[in-house]
């Protein structure tokens, strides 16, 4: 079977390693990938939100699947525009991509089916938001409603500061949300469960938990992830069953009552509290860094996973993990979350094994001249499992000292608190 993944990330690496190891594989092409998916699939420079373009590259290299990595696409609707040319696609539609496009969206499913959720209002004016804050608890959480690339959330301890960051959001300051979703603060442990769904059933496919803040102890601004791994410690047999019952099997069938039956990947990003689970937000895709570790885990062929989704039978197939304690540590450009540091060579990238339980998934990375040279804020994911996480995080600590790439930092607690509780 011939593959396209779209997106450049670690994800998309991770994702193109899996494909590649099945024996049902026969071309894999990435647009427009990174110097780590160069090594096992054809990289084609295009912009993916060229919809066209997309579609072009896929009946030129006679593509049967698309598997689309990142949110953007999919929620601007590119599984409805390849689907019209009867192209397969493993990915939600543009209606279903809303419960991550939209909080508004994602918060009025969860209202209509009692779906657990933090308590919340939806405003477009600021006059009712504020009279909204005046009647709230700090903490309060003020999130844009559409697509902010990880910047539309801020936990305000103060309901001044929640007015403001509310009037900037209602001015325009994403171009993505003319809304504003306030809601109550949760506190809890997070946990990131994930699903994969055809029109006809789902199954489980993961758990995880990342760290998005830059600093050690998960301190100093959020970033798009620094490090995760899995699986998640606070995941028992009756959490998950709760998962399943209150939150996931809820929002399927409210898709398919909707019209819009849900297929993909799906992620819940989940709050625990007393051992009750809440939904705070669902990505439409896999997460990143998160998809580093499940790759790693997955025993199944992902060939027959997606190719089997697509044709709406994964009531056939049986998912297996292995055992293992799996870690991903983000290397990132010195200077990330703000400007970082662009263009500077990665030498010792030879130093590191990569083998069935060491991997390094690039992220924003080129190869010119046969050198690999840094491009993004998240550079690469030195990903490791072994019997358990402590150990699988030495390993990728070992690897990376290997690499002594000076440009870059990392932290070295990923997984603390479940490290702590071994
Ligand atoms: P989101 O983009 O909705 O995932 O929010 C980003 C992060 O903000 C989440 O991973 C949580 O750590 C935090 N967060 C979002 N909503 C809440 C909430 N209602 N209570 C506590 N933390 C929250
Ligand atoms: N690691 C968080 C995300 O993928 O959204």
């Amino acid at each position: 079977m011939n593959f396209a993944v779209i997106g450049s990330g670690g994800r998309e690496h991770a994702i193109c390693y899996k494909l590649s190891q099945s024996a049902k594989l026969n071309k894999l092409i990435c647009i427009p990938g990174n110097a780590g998916t160069k090594k096992i699939a054809e990289n084609i420079i295009a912009n993916i939100s060229d919809f066209e373009m997309v579609y072009k590259i896929i009946k030129e290299k006679n593509i049967d699947i698309v598997v689309v990595g990142p949110e953007e696409p999919l929620v601007n609707g590119i599984t409805d525009f390849l689907k019209k040319r009867s192209i397969r696609v493993f990915g939600p539609d543009k209606f279903a991509s809303q419960l991550e496009g939209s909080k508004a969206f994602m918060k009025n499913i969860c209202k209509n089916n009692n779906i657990p959720t933090a308590s919340f209002g939806i405003f477009d004016k600021f006059n009712d938001a504020e009279n909204f804050i005046n009647k709230s608890k700090s903490p309060i959480v003020v999130k844009a409603d559409g697509l902010a690339a990880g910047k539309g959330v801020v936990i305000c301890k103060s309901l001044e500061e929640a007015k403001i960051e509310t009037k900037e959001i209602l001015n325009g300051k994403f171009k993505s949300s003319s809304k504003v979703v306030l809601e109550e603060f949760l506190k809890g442990e997070e946990l990131s469960y994930f699903v994969v769904v055809d029109k006809n059933s789902y199954h489980f496919f993961g758990s995880a938990q990342d760290h998005k803040k830059v600093g050690e102890g998960d301190k100093g601004p959020n970033t798009g992830g620094m490090g995760a791994y899995s699986p998640a410690i606070n995941l028992t047999d009756s959490l998950e069953e709760k998962i399943k019952k209150k939150i996931i099997e809820p929002t399927l069938l409210a898709m398919k009552k909707l019209g819009h039956p849900y297929t993909g990947f799906l992620y819940a990003g989940l709050m625990i509290i007393k051992k009750e689970p809440y939904l705070i937000e669902y990505n439409i895709r896999m997460g990143d860094p998160e998809c580093q570790v499940l790759m790693m885990k997955l025993k199944t062929d992902l060939v027959d996973v997606i190719d089997l989704a697509t044709k709406n039978d994964l009531n056939n197939v049986k998912i297996k993990w292995d055992n293992n304690g799996c870690i991903t540590i983000v290397l990132c450009a010195n200077g990330y979350p703000g400007n970082y540091v662009k263009d500077k060579e990665i030498k010792n990238l030879n130093n590191i094994v990569v083998d069935e339980y060491n991997q390094i998934f690039h992220a924003g990375t080129y190869e010119k001249n046969n050198k690999i040279f840094s491009l993004g804020g998240r550079v690469l994911n030195i990903t490791c499992s072994n019997q358990n996480l402590e150990k699988a995080r030495n390993q990728s600590l070992t690897n990376l000292k290997k690499l002594n790439w000076n440009d870059g930092f990392y932290r070295k607690d990923i997984g603390w608190r479940a490290i702590k509780k071994l």
